[in-house]
């Protein structure tokens, strides 16, 4: 049985005043061992909420990180920077980094494999665009995602690497997947992730879902047994409502 995660993704956003907003009023249901909670704030922030957060259960992660491990990337933050702030989760490849950032598989694919190596747990986003979802090319752009993004990693070490389904027309529309269209893809993914590992890490893989979940429509997806968990923009900066969804948990 795989444990549930939910993560924060609070993208350009936040401010001291949320961050005291979030320590006041948000808390973790205690004796949710089933559980973990990680809120990926701007990286000014990181280690500010790793000092507050500290023992309550809630971790703190980093939103991207540079491919290399050093060097004259101006503005960049490398992976070691990132464990000096005591990170232990990453996002990687999120659909606005493909978009604006230039974040291609294969660049994605060494940002995969750094983090890897530096003990840092990847949450490797894929999802397909409106148009690709149109022209039912869908399947494939996310396969294809899915198997560069992975390429450099282990077999031994894939079971650290969480997958986030997130549609790019879902994210920040207000458009959630339907549940259905969620759990084929779900399965979808599972299935290339037991393709390209052995059958006991494969299973091990978190799936999350992410695009436009809110408290309002988190139960429909909670319950598909393929859905690990969530990965939340929007709502996550609001402390009531990431509270209602991880309440459902
Ligand atoms: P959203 O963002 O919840 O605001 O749609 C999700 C994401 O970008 O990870």
């Amino acid at each position: 049985m795989r444990s549930k995660l939910i993560v924060g993704n609070w993208k350009m956003n936040g401010s001291h005043d949320l961050i005291e907003n979030f320590y006041q009023s948000f808390s973790l249901p205690f004796d949710e061992v089933d559980l973990e909670v990680v809120i990926c704030p701007p990286n000014v922030f990181i280690t500010t909420m790793q000092n507050l957060f500290e023992g309550s259960g809630i971790l703190i992660g980093a939103q991207n990180v540079h491919s290399e491990n050093n060097g004259a990337f101006t503005g960049e933050t490398s992976v070691s920077l990132l464990r000096e702030c005591g990170v232990n989760w990453c996002i990687v490849g999120h659909s606005e980094r493909r978009e604006h950032f230039g974040d291609t598989d294969e660049i994605i694919s060494r940002k995969m494999e750094i983090l890897i190596r530096h003990k840092i747990r990847p949450i490797l986003c894929v999802g397909e665009t409106l148009e690709q979802r149109e022209s039912l090319s869908f399947e494939e752009v996310v396969v294809k995602q899915l198997r560069v993004g992975l390429s450099k990693i282990n077999n031994k070490d894939l079971h650290k690497c969480v997958i986030a389904y997130e549609p790019v027309w879902a994210i920040g529309t207000g458009i959630t997947a339907e549940p259905k269209q969620a759990e084929y893809m779900h399965k979808i993914i599972r299935k290339e992730l037991l393709s390209i590992s052995s059958r006991e890490n494969a299973k091990k893989i978190k799936i999350l879902y992410g695009g436009s979940v809110n408290p309002d429509n988190v139960g429909s997806l909670i319950n598909i047994k393929e859905i690990d968990g969530a990965l939340i923009g929007g709502a996550s900066l609001i402390p009531s409502s990431f509270q209602k969804i991880i309440e459902y948990y």
